[in-house]
Protein backbone atom coordinates (compact mmCIF):
# COMPACT_ATOMS: atom_id res chain seq x y z
CA UNK A 1 0.00 0.00 0.00
CA UNK A 2 1.38 3.65 -0.84
CA UNK A 3 1.78 5.96 2.03
CA UNK A 4 -1.18 8.38 0.82
CA UNK A 5 -3.62 5.22 1.11
CA UNK A 6 -2.63 4.22 4.65
CA UNK A 7 -4.72 5.02 7.47
CA UNK A 8 -3.82 8.04 8.99
CA UNK A 9 -3.10 6.37 12.12
CA UNK A 10 -1.04 3.60 10.54
CA UNK A 11 1.22 6.63 8.72
CA UNK A 12 1.62 8.34 12.45
CA UNK A 13 2.68 4.75 13.42
CA UNK A 14 5.14 4.56 10.32
CA UNK A 15 7.31 7.77 11.44
CA UNK A 16 7.03 7.16 15.44
CA UNK A 17 8.85 3.45 14.41
CA UNK A 18 11.32 6.01 12.29
CA UNK A 19 11.63 7.50 15.76
CA UNK A 20 9.68 10.67 15.14
CA UNK A 21 8.12 12.10 18.19
CA UNK A 22 4.31 13.27 17.42
CA UNK A 23 2.17 15.14 19.42
CA UNK A 24 -1.04 13.73 20.58
CA UNK A 25 -4.16 13.84 18.68
CA UNK A 26 -7.49 12.84 18.88
CA UNK A 27 -8.71 9.82 17.06
CA UNK A 28 -11.97 11.86 16.01
CA UNK A 29 -9.93 15.30 14.70
CA UNK A 30 -7.55 13.19 13.29
CA UNK A 31 -9.67 11.08 11.11
CA UNK A 32 -11.72 14.41 10.14
CA UNK A 33 -8.42 16.01 9.29
CA UNK A 34 -7.53 13.25 6.84
CA UNK A 35 -10.55 13.65 5.12
CA UNK A 36 -9.57 17.59 4.63
CA UNK A 37 -5.56 17.32 3.40
CA UNK A 38 -3.25 14.42 1.95
CA UNK A 39 -0.73 12.20 4.14
CA UNK A 40 -2.17 13.75 7.06
CA UNK A 41 -0.38 12.72 10.60
CA UNK A 42 -1.30 15.55 12.84
CA UNK A 43 -2.70 19.09 12.80
CA UNK A 44 -0.73 22.38 13.81
CA UNK A 45 -3.00 24.62 15.58
CA UNK A 46 -2.74 28.62 15.26
CA UNK A 47 -4.67 31.43 17.89
CA UNK A 48 -7.25 32.91 16.72
CA UNK A 49 -7.57 36.42 17.90
CA UNK A 50 -9.85 39.60 17.01
CA UNK A 51 -9.99 42.53 16.05
CA UNK A 52 -12.33 44.21 18.23
CA UNK A 53 -14.01 47.40 16.27
CA UNK A 54 -13.48 47.80 12.97
CA UNK A 55 -15.76 50.03 10.95
CA UNK A 56 -16.17 49.51 7.22
CA UNK A 57 -18.67 51.25 5.73
CA UNK A 58 -20.50 51.84 8.52
CA UNK A 59 -20.73 49.38 9.95
CA UNK A 60 -18.97 47.54 13.23
CA UNK A 61 -17.67 43.69 12.87
CA UNK A 62 -15.51 41.86 14.87
CA UNK A 63 -13.02 39.86 12.99
CA UNK A 64 -11.16 37.14 13.18
CA UNK A 65 -7.60 36.62 12.64
CA UNK A 66 -5.24 33.51 12.41
CA UNK A 67 -1.32 34.00 13.34
CA UNK A 68 1.31 33.38 15.84
CA UNK A 69 3.07 36.83 15.84
CA UNK A 70 0.88 38.65 19.00
CA UNK A 71 2.16 41.75 17.41
CA UNK A 72 0.10 41.22 14.27
CA UNK A 73 -3.06 41.20 16.49
CA UNK A 74 -2.06 44.45 18.58
CA UNK A 75 -0.99 46.23 15.10
CA UNK A 76 -4.29 45.65 13.66
CA UNK A 77 -6.71 46.38 17.13
CA UNK A 78 -4.45 49.86 17.28
CA UNK A 79 -4.93 50.47 13.74
CA UNK A 80 -8.53 49.83 13.47
CA UNK A 81 -9.08 51.71 16.74
CA UNK A 82 -7.34 54.86 15.11
CA UNK A 83 -10.07 54.11 11.47
CA UNK A 84 -13.09 54.19 14.20
CA UNK A 85 -11.75 57.37 15.78
CA UNK A 86 -12.23 58.90 12.18
CA UNK A 87 -15.39 57.38 11.32
CA UNK A 88 -14.24 54.13 9.70
CA UNK A 89 -12.71 52.96 6.26
CA UNK A 90 -14.70 53.50 3.06
CA UNK A 91 -14.55 50.61 0.87
CA UNK A 92 -15.87 49.63 -2.56
CA UNK A 93 -15.21 46.32 -4.45
CA UNK A 94 -15.22 45.48 -8.69
CA UNK A 95 -16.31 41.63 -8.33
CA UNK A 96 -16.29 40.66 -12.05
CA UNK A 97 -14.71 37.33 -11.43
CA UNK A 98 -11.95 35.61 -11.57
CA UNK A 99 -9.79 34.82 -14.90
CA UNK A 100 -9.58 31.46 -16.58
CA UNK A 101 -6.76 30.88 -19.29
CA UNK A 102 -6.75 28.21 -22.07
CA UNK A 103 -4.08 28.45 -24.39
CA UNK A 104 -4.30 26.39 -27.98
CA UNK A 105 -1.81 25.34 -31.07
CA UNK A 106 -3.45 26.48 -33.80
CA UNK A 107 -2.58 25.90 -37.68
CA UNK A 108 -2.48 28.57 -40.83
CA UNK A 109 -6.47 27.27 -41.54
CA UNK A 110 -7.17 28.64 -38.23
CA UNK A 111 -9.23 31.94 -38.25
CA UNK A 112 -9.70 33.94 -35.42
CA UNK A 113 -12.38 36.42 -36.16
CA UNK A 114 -13.99 33.48 -37.28
CA UNK A 115 -13.86 32.09 -33.69
CA UNK A 116 -14.32 35.51 -31.76
CA UNK A 117 -18.26 35.32 -33.53
CA UNK A 118 -18.81 31.77 -32.11
CA UNK A 119 -17.71 33.29 -27.96
CA UNK A 120 -21.30 34.32 -27.32
CA UNK A 121 -22.75 30.53 -28.40
CA UNK A 122 -20.10 29.17 -26.22
CA UNK A 123 -20.79 31.49 -23.41
CA UNK A 124 -24.29 30.09 -23.67
CA UNK A 125 -23.39 26.60 -23.74
CA UNK A 126 -21.07 26.84 -20.56
CA UNK A 127 -23.69 28.18 -18.55
CA UNK A 128 -26.44 26.20 -19.67
CA UNK A 129 -24.35 23.46 -18.13
CA UNK A 130 -22.80 24.81 -15.23
CA UNK A 131 -26.42 25.87 -14.09
CA UNK A 132 -26.01 26.10 -10.29
CA UNK A 133 -23.32 28.50 -10.66
CA UNK A 134 -25.93 30.51 -12.22
CA UNK A 135 -28.74 29.79 -10.34
CA UNK A 136 -26.22 31.13 -7.88
CA UNK A 137 -25.76 34.40 -9.43
CA UNK A 138 -22.53 33.42 -11.43
CA UNK A 139 -21.21 32.27 -14.61
CA UNK A 140 -18.86 32.96 -17.34
CA UNK A 141 -19.31 36.44 -18.34
CA UNK A 142 -17.07 37.42 -21.50
CA UNK A 143 -14.06 35.28 -23.48
CA UNK A 144 -11.47 37.41 -25.14
CA UNK A 145 -8.66 35.98 -27.96
CA UNK A 146 -5.46 36.71 -28.68
CA UNK A 147 -3.40 34.71 -31.05
CA UNK A 148 0.49 35.24 -31.09
CA UNK A 149 2.27 32.66 -33.92
CA UNK A 150 0.98 29.49 -33.51
CA UNK A 151 -0.46 29.95 -29.92
CA UNK A 152 -4.17 31.22 -29.02
CA UNK A 153 -4.55 32.79 -25.64
CA UNK A 154 -7.74 32.92 -24.75
CA UNK A 155 -8.90 34.73 -21.41
CA UNK A 156 -12.60 33.72 -19.57
CA UNK A 157 -13.64 35.80 -16.85
CA UNK A 158 -15.96 34.08 -14.59
CA UNK A 159 -18.23 34.90 -12.19
CA UNK A 160 -17.88 32.49 -8.97
CA UNK A 161 -20.72 34.11 -6.92
CA UNK A 162 -20.10 33.70 -3.49
CA UNK A 163 -16.88 31.01 -4.05
CA UNK A 164 -13.48 31.55 -4.70
CA UNK A 165 -14.09 30.04 -7.30
CA UNK A 166 -11.08 27.96 -8.27
CA UNK A 167 -12.41 24.51 -8.73
CA UNK A 168 -15.91 25.56 -10.68
CA UNK A 169 -13.50 27.68 -13.04
CA UNK A 170 -10.69 25.01 -14.06
CA UNK A 171 -13.84 22.60 -14.47
CA UNK A 172 -15.58 25.43 -17.10
CA UNK A 173 -12.02 26.07 -18.59
CA UNK A 174 -11.77 21.81 -19.36
CA UNK A 175 -15.18 21.82 -20.66
CA UNK A 176 -14.62 25.04 -23.23
CA UNK A 177 -11.19 23.34 -24.01
CA UNK A 178 -12.73 20.07 -25.43
CA UNK A 179 -14.85 22.54 -27.58
CA UNK A 180 -12.92 24.43 -29.20
CA UNK A 181 -10.54 21.34 -30.01
CA UNK A 182 -13.23 20.61 -32.23
CA UNK A 183 -13.22 23.58 -33.99
CA UNK A 184 -11.50 24.09 -37.59
CA UNK A 185 -7.70 25.13 -37.43
CA UNK A 186 -6.75 24.41 -33.52
CA UNK A 187 -4.66 21.44 -33.21
CA UNK A 188 -4.84 21.11 -29.33
CA UNK A 189 -4.77 22.34 -26.11
CA UNK A 190 -2.02 23.00 -24.28
CA UNK A 191 -3.82 24.14 -21.01
CA UNK A 192 -6.74 25.09 -19.73
CA UNK A 193 -6.15 26.51 -15.83
CA UNK A 194 -7.53 29.69 -13.79
CA UNK A 195 -5.10 32.57 -13.94
CA UNK A 196 -4.10 33.78 -10.35
CA UNK A 197 -3.90 37.74 -12.09
CA UNK A 198 -5.34 40.19 -10.23
CA UNK A 199 -9.00 40.26 -10.16
CA UNK A 200 -12.14 41.09 -7.64
CA UNK A 201 -9.77 44.25 -6.61
CA UNK A 202 -11.55 46.04 -3.05
CA UNK A 203 -10.30 49.42 -2.57
CA UNK A 204 -10.26 50.89 1.30
CA UNK A 205 -9.79 54.64 1.88
CA UNK A 206 -9.48 56.87 5.10
CA UNK A 207 -9.53 59.94 6.52
CA UNK A 208 -7.69 61.02 9.52
CA UNK A 209 -7.38 63.79 11.86
CA UNK A 210 -3.81 64.24 12.68
CA UNK A 211 -5.01 64.34 15.91
CA UNK A 212 -6.47 61.66 16.76
CA UNK A 213 -2.79 60.19 15.95
CA UNK A 214 -0.30 62.47 18.04
CA UNK A 215 -0.34 65.62 15.50
CA UNK A 216 0.47 66.97 12.37
CA UNK A 217 4.36 65.88 12.59
CA UNK A 218 3.63 62.53 12.90
CA UNK A 219 0.98 62.43 10.14
CA UNK A 220 3.73 64.16 8.21
CA UNK A 221 5.77 61.21 8.45
CA UNK A 222 3.77 58.63 7.59
CA UNK A 223 2.80 60.72 4.47
CA UNK A 224 6.90 60.90 4.18
CA UNK A 225 7.19 56.59 4.68
CA UNK A 226 4.46 56.32 2.57
CA UNK A 227 6.21 58.10 -1.02
CA UNK A 228 9.75 56.58 0.30
CA UNK A 229 7.54 53.21 0.06
CA UNK A 230 6.51 54.01 -3.71
CA UNK A 231 10.06 55.04 -4.68
CA UNK A 232 12.08 52.33 -3.01
CA UNK A 233 11.56 48.74 -3.30
CA UNK A 234 13.48 48.07 -0.16
CA UNK A 235 10.87 49.71 1.58
CA UNK A 236 7.92 48.45 -0.47
CA UNK A 237 8.74 45.24 0.03
CA UNK A 238 8.66 45.42 3.75
CA UNK A 239 5.88 47.99 4.02
CA UNK A 240 3.46 45.18 1.84
CA UNK A 241 4.66 42.55 4.44
CA UNK A 242 3.08 44.23 7.10
CA UNK A 243 0.04 44.59 4.70
CA UNK A 244 0.25 40.80 4.32
CA UNK A 245 0.58 40.70 8.66
CA UNK A 246 -3.27 41.59 8.51
CA UNK A 247 -4.26 39.85 5.00
CA UNK A 248 -3.44 36.76 5.93
CA UNK A 249 -4.15 36.45 9.11
CA UNK A 250 -8.10 36.95 8.22
CA UNK A 251 -7.65 35.37 5.35
CA UNK A 252 -6.48 32.09 7.04
CA UNK A 253 -9.32 32.23 9.71
CA UNK A 254 -11.16 32.56 7.32
CA UNK A 255 -10.47 29.24 5.09
CA UNK A 256 -8.93 31.44 2.13
CA UNK A 257 -6.38 30.68 -0.15
CA UNK A 258 -4.01 33.25 0.73
CA UNK A 259 -1.43 31.82 -1.55
CA UNK A 260 -3.36 33.11 -4.22
CA UNK A 261 -3.97 36.65 -3.13
CA UNK A 262 -0.08 36.74 -1.77
CA UNK A 263 0.85 35.64 -5.58
CA UNK A 264 -2.00 38.27 -7.17
CA UNK A 265 -0.67 40.91 -4.61
CA UNK A 266 2.79 40.46 -6.05
CA UNK A 267 2.11 41.35 -9.35
CA UNK A 268 0.03 44.34 -8.54
CA UNK A 269 2.95 46.07 -6.53
CA UNK A 270 4.59 45.67 -9.91
CA UNK A 271 2.04 46.85 -12.17
CA UNK A 272 4.31 49.56 -14.03
CA UNK A 273 7.02 47.31 -13.79
CA UNK A 274 8.69 48.64 -10.42
CA UNK A 275 7.63 47.57 -7.34
CA UNK A 276 5.62 49.66 -5.40
CA UNK A 277 3.86 49.93 -1.84
CA UNK A 278 1.02 48.41 -2.12
CA UNK A 279 -0.96 51.51 0.25
CA UNK A 280 -0.78 54.97 -0.60
CA UNK A 281 -0.69 57.42 2.74
CA UNK A 282 -0.71 61.12 1.65
CA UNK A 283 -1.43 64.76 3.41
CA UNK A 284 -4.63 65.76 1.72
CA UNK A 285 -5.22 69.78 3.16
CA UNK A 286 -4.67 68.79 7.02
CA UNK A 287 -5.46 65.14 6.70
CA UNK A 288 -3.74 62.00 6.66
CA UNK A 289 -5.32 60.07 3.62
CA UNK A 290 -4.53 56.18 3.12
CA UNK A 291 -5.49 54.32 0.38
CA UNK A 292 -5.06 50.39 -0.55
CA UNK A 293 -6.13 48.68 -3.43
CA UNK A 294 -5.61 44.55 -3.21
CA UNK A 295 -7.18 41.65 -5.24
CA UNK A 296 -9.63 39.82 -3.26
CA UNK A 297 -10.17 36.11 -5.09
CA UNK A 298 -11.87 34.99 -1.82
CA UNK A 299 -15.45 33.37 -0.75
CA UNK A 300 -17.34 32.23 2.02
CA UNK A 301 -18.69 29.35 0.82
CA UNK A 302 -17.04 26.57 -1.08
CA UNK A 303 -13.32 24.43 -0.78
CA UNK A 304 -12.74 23.37 2.65
CA UNK A 305 -14.95 26.12 4.34
CA UNK A 306 -18.25 24.22 5.14
CA UNK A 307 -16.26 21.54 6.30
CA UNK A 308 -13.93 22.79 8.93
CA UNK A 309 -15.50 23.89 12.68
CA UNK A 310 -12.43 26.36 13.31
CA UNK A 311 -13.44 28.13 9.66
CA UNK A 312 -16.97 27.95 10.83
CA UNK A 313 -15.92 29.58 14.36
CA UNK A 314 -14.76 32.46 12.37
CA UNK A 315 -17.75 32.98 10.18
CA UNK A 316 -19.97 32.88 13.45
CA UNK A 317 -17.45 35.89 14.49
CA UNK A 318 -17.98 37.95 11.40
CA UNK A 319 -21.86 37.28 11.33
CA UNK A 320 -22.93 34.36 9.24
CA UNK A 321 -24.92 36.57 6.30
CA UNK A 322 -21.44 38.04 5.35
CA UNK A 323 -20.82 38.30 1.79
CA UNK A 324 -17.79 37.59 -0.25
CA UNK A 325 -17.73 41.38 -1.17
CA UNK A 326 -17.97 42.49 2.60
CA UNK A 327 -15.47 39.88 3.88
CA UNK A 328 -12.88 41.57 0.95
CA UNK A 329 -13.77 44.82 2.49
CA UNK A 330 -12.96 43.66 5.92
CA UNK A 331 -9.67 42.41 4.83
CA UNK A 332 -9.05 45.07 2.80
CA UNK A 333 -9.41 46.96 5.85
CA UNK A 334 -7.39 45.03 8.01
CA UNK A 335 -5.01 45.42 6.12
CA UNK A 336 -4.49 48.85 5.98
CA UNK A 337 -5.22 49.37 9.43
CA UNK A 338 -2.02 47.09 10.36
CA UNK A 339 0.10 49.43 7.74
CA UNK A 340 -1.10 52.41 9.56
CA UNK A 341 0.09 50.65 13.17
CA UNK A 342 3.68 49.92 11.62
CA UNK A 343 4.06 53.46 10.05
CA UNK A 344 2.84 55.08 13.16
CA UNK A 345 5.43 52.80 14.99
CA UNK A 346 8.32 53.09 13.05
CA UNK A 347 8.09 56.48 12.17
CA UNK A 348 7.89 57.31 15.76
CA UNK A 349 9.42 54.81 18.68
CA UNK A 350 10.38 52.10 16.48
CA UNK A 351 8.55 48.35 16.83
CA UNK A 352 10.75 47.14 19.01
CA UNK A 353 9.26 48.16 22.05
CA UNK A 354 5.88 46.71 21.62
CA UNK A 355 7.14 43.61 19.97
CA UNK A 356 9.34 42.72 22.18
CA UNK A 357 7.00 43.04 25.22
CA UNK A 358 4.14 41.08 23.81
CA UNK A 359 7.19 38.64 22.53
CA UNK A 360 8.14 38.78 26.35
CA UNK A 361 4.72 36.07 26.85
CA UNK A 362 6.56 33.53 25.04
CA UNK A 363 9.72 33.55 26.63
CA UNK A 364 8.26 33.26 30.00
CA UNK A 365 5.63 30.67 29.01
CA UNK A 366 8.72 28.72 27.90
CA UNK A 367 10.24 29.28 30.78
CA UNK A 368 7.80 28.03 33.77
CA UNK A 369 4.38 26.15 33.40
CA UNK A 370 3.23 28.23 37.03
CA UNK A 371 0.75 30.62 36.42
CA UNK A 372 1.87 32.76 39.61
CA UNK A 373 5.54 32.67 38.46
CA UNK A 374 4.51 33.49 34.79
CA UNK A 375 2.21 36.76 35.79
CA UNK A 376 5.55 37.93 37.81
CA UNK A 377 7.57 37.08 35.57
CA UNK A 378 6.46 39.13 33.21
CA UNK A 379 5.51 41.95 34.96
CA UNK A 380 8.56 42.27 36.39
CA UNK A 381 10.06 42.12 32.42
CA UNK A 382 7.87 44.72 31.43
CA UNK A 383 8.78 47.09 34.16
CA UNK A 384 12.74 46.39 33.35
CA UNK A 385 11.88 46.97 30.07
CA UNK A 386 14.25 43.99 29.46
CA UNK A 387 13.28 41.03 27.53
CA UNK A 388 16.01 39.03 26.83
CA UNK A 389 15.74 35.17 28.29
CA UNK A 390 18.83 35.36 29.93
CA UNK A 391 17.80 38.29 31.70
CA UNK A 392 14.30 36.38 32.09
CA UNK A 393 16.15 33.10 33.67
CA UNK A 394 18.06 35.12 36.10
CA UNK A 395 14.79 37.09 36.85
CA UNK A 396 12.50 33.63 37.91
CA UNK A 397 15.63 32.39 39.92
CA UNK A 398 15.36 35.95 41.76
CA UNK A 399 11.55 35.30 42.12
CA UNK A 400 11.93 31.17 42.89
CA UNK A 401 14.39 32.15 45.90
CA UNK A 402 12.25 34.77 46.96
CA UNK A 403 9.48 32.59 48.03
C1 LIG B 1 6.65 43.32 10.72
O1 LIG B 1 5.99 42.06 10.75
C2 LIG B 1 5.98 44.25 9.73
C3 LIG B 1 6.63 45.62 9.60
O2 LIG B 1 8.02 45.48 9.28
C4 LIG B 1 5.91 46.35 8.50
C5 LIG B 1 6.52 47.70 8.12
O3 LIG B 1 7.73 47.92 8.32
O4 LIG B 1 5.76 48.51 7.55
C6 LIG B 1 6.57 46.38 10.89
Amino acid sequence: MKFYQLEPEARRKLLQDEGIALGQIDDTVLRRLDELSENVVGQLRLPLGVVQNLIVNGQKYWVPMAVEEPSVVAAANHGASIFARNGGVTASSDRQGIYGQIVLKVNASFSLIGLEKEFPKLVELVNQKFTSLVRHGGGVKKITAVQKENLLYLKVLVDPAEAMGANKTNSILEFLATKLEAHAGIDEKLFAILSNYPSQLTTVKVKIDPETIGGLQVARRVALLGKIGLDDPYRAVTNNKGIMNGADAVLIATGNDYRAIEAATAVLANHDGQYRSLSKWTMQGSYLVGELTLPMAIGVVGGSIKARHDVQQSFAILGQKITSKTLAEIIVSVALANNLAALLAISTVGIQAGHMKLQARNVVAELTDNEHERKQLLAAMISEKNYSESHAKELLAKIRKEK
